[in-house]
């Protein structure tokens, strides 16, 4: 099926075999039905395909394409499989991400670290720069998952937060560059969400790891129903929580002040995991 026959939107999600990606490509097919065509990308291939099959019961059309996007081909051989499969491509998510917890002093390999980047930053950069000449043709978007604690670091957090951070300081240059090109260019902030994002971990040995679940989380469904309101209303800096957007302004206004007040609150979430269930921070 064409998007110029049938005038589909086309939307392509990396990292949508699971958590924030997979109820994305869900919630875009029961709001879009068969106005929608999704392209699910992520390596997992089984799981790609149970998201599938829920998105097509919508009557989305969908193609799959197994992808590592810590591969610069397989990253242009998805954008290429889209657009060869749909005609174009109108939105790309690029959500697909890892996260670490470890300490950089505890570090005895940053081999990982490495990893990370091209999964968090150059998986992100690679896919955008297949898919701008397509954006471009159909006035686009782009939405890239962040994560709240690249504006305001959190101890443990280096190496994953500095790959955020390298994304958001990209996307807000290549938003300045498209001005006027009609392709917008967002970017979501989640904080603290369920999904197996932990259970993938790298640890300070690069050994991967489950690292712990939480209290105080948000549903990933939830997440994605605040990540498409903000992408419906091209907001540029997409932040789910009242909260978040506080102490983004206090970071920016007193930020020793919001550092005190982080480490204490990090220091009380510290106590919780000691007296009870593990608490580590989903970032
Ligand atoms: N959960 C949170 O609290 C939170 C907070 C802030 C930001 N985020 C961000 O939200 C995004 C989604 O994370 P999530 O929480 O939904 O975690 P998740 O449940 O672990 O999902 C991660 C997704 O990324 C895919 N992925 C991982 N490595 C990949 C690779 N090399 N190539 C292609 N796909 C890859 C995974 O699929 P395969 O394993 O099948 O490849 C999976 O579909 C990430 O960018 C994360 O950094 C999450």
């Amino acid at each position: 099926m064409k998007r110029s026959a049938a005038h589909l939107q086309v939307i392509v999600i990396t990292g949508a075999s699971d958590g924030i990606g997979a109820e994305l490509a869900v919630q875009l097919a029961a709001r879009h039905r068969s106005s929608l065509a999704l392209v699910l990308a992520a390596r997992n291939e089984e799981r790609l395909q149970m998201v599938a099959r829920t998105c097509k019961r919508y009557g989305s059309a969908c193609l799959i394409v197994r992808t590592n996007v810590a591969s610069e081909s397989e990253c242009k051989h998805l954008i290429r499989s889209a657009v060869e499969q749909f005609g174009g491509i109108d939105i790309l998510i690029n959500n697909a991400g890892r996260t670490a917890q470890a300490s950089f002093t505890e570090r005895r390999d940053l081999g990982w670290h490495q990893e990370l980047m091209r999964v968090n930053y150059w998986g992100s950069v690679w896919c955008t720069h297949a898919a701008l000449p397509h954006l471009r043709e159909s006035r686009g978007k782009i939405l890239t998952i962040g994560t709240h604690a690249s504006l305001t670091g959190v101890a443990g957090a280096s190496a994953y937060s500095a790959s955020k951070a390298a994304l958001s300081a990209f996307y807000q240059c290549l938003r300045d560059e498209l001005c006027g090109s009609g392709v917008a260019v967002l970017m979501a902030y989640p904080h603290n969400v369920a999904t197996h994002l932990q259970d993938h971990a790298f640890l300070s040995t690069g050994v991967l790891g489950a690292s712990g679940r939480g209290s105080r989380l948000m549903p990933a469904s939830e997440c994605a129903l605040r990540i498409l309101h903000g992408m419906e209303k091209n907001q540029s800096r997409i932040m789910l929580r009242r909260t978040d957007r506080l102490t983004h302004w206090l970071y920016l206004l007193a930020p020793r002040f919001a550092n005190r007040l982080q480490r204490l609150w990090h220091r009380e979430a510290d106590d919780t995991t000691q007296q009870g269930n593990s608490l580590h921070p989903h970032h």
